[in-house]
């Protein structure tokens, strides 16, 4: 059986790629508590003991506000934690997939991002993210694989979008959403689905994954509602700039995914995928 070490894997993602990935490899769940990504001796220390053949890395600093405060932290967790692994990895001999975000544009495009456009970040968390594709990529070459994905949410996540609309529409009973930042919200057990579809058809190079089709916040925000039966919420829309934060995301950041169709591997629609999460 082949083994499969996963970083970051009590995150919302890392959580559901140990589920899929169970069924077919063997996997090596890590987290900070036993696999710290900073931690040169550790990584090269756990490869060693367990001799993975993939990293899939899902471990990074995700709090975005928290990189806009303190973006050398940001670069020394997703930058260079990155590329340490990609180091360890290439000294065992293994491959590595990175996750990435649609974070790594500026937003200025009118339609999808493809998976050739030129990175353009605008905010720390997205510098250091792109920092860790460059290593990926310089490092490991063909045995290199970044996965760019947007707005994931899913049923372990603690701190996701779904979760905040509904915490805040039963606290307050009407909400602002911010109506001019667009992008696709992606479903982390349909995206870990297609991780494990895309791993089985020997990928290399740069991927976008994310569900189909595009929103806003505010749109988001009422389908949420919508289907969780809270209809009566009242929901007024804002702009970015009237939504005062430390890091500015991209306002328009849909990805579009070509390479990994043409392999036969792709996710359904947003609203499908939210409608399944609010049902179960
Ligand atoms: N969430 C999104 O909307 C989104 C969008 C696009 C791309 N992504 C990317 O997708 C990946 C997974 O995101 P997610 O939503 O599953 O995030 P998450 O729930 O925040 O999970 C990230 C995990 O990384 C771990 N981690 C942080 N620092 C670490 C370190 N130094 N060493 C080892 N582990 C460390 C965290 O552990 P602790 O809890 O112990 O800190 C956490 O378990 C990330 O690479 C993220 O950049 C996310």
């Amino acid at each position: 059986m082949k083994k499969v070490l996963i970083t970051g894997a009590n995150g919302q993602l890392g959580l559901e790629l140990v589920e899929v990935f169970e069924a077919e490899w063997e996997v090596i769940a890590t987290d900070t508590h036993n696999l710290d990504i900073t931690n040169r001796e550790q990584i090269e220390k756990v490869f060693a003991n367990t001799k993975p053949d993939l990293i899939i890395h899902c471990a990074a600093w995700t709090d975005v506000e928290g990189c806009a405060e303190n973006p050398e932290k940001a670069m020394f967790i997703n930058g260079e934690g990155t590329k340490n692994l990609a180091q360890a990895s290439k000294e065992i001999g293994a491959k590595l997939l990175y996750i990435s975000t649609n974070e790594v544009f500026d937003g200025k495009k009118n339609t999808a991002y493809e998976e050739t456009d030129k990175p353009n970040p605008i905010n720390p968390y997205a510098v250091s993210k792109l920092a860790g594709e460059k290593f990926v990529q310089e490092v490991l070459e063909k045995d290199g694989v970044v996965v760019r994905t947007s707005w994931v949410y899913g049923p372990k996540g603690k701190s996701n979008f779904p979760l905040k609309i509904i915490t805040a529409a039963d606290k307050s009973g009407e909400l602002k959403v911010v109506a001019d930042e667009i992008a696709t919200p992606t479903y982390a057990p349909d995206l870990a689905k297609a991780i494990f579809d895309l791993v089985r058809k020997n990928p290399s190079g740069i991927y976008h994954l994310a569900n189909e089709g595009f929103c806003s916040r505010f749109e988001w925000a009422i389908e949420i509602l919508k289907n969780s039966g809270r209809k009566n919420v009242k929901v007024t829309s804002i702009k970015l700039k009237d939504y005062v934060r430390q890091s500015v995301p991209p306002p328009r950041s849909i990805l579009v995914n070509k390479r990994a169709r043409k392999l036969g591997v792709g996710l359904r629609s947003w609203k499908e995928a939210l409608k399944e999460h609010l049902n179960t």
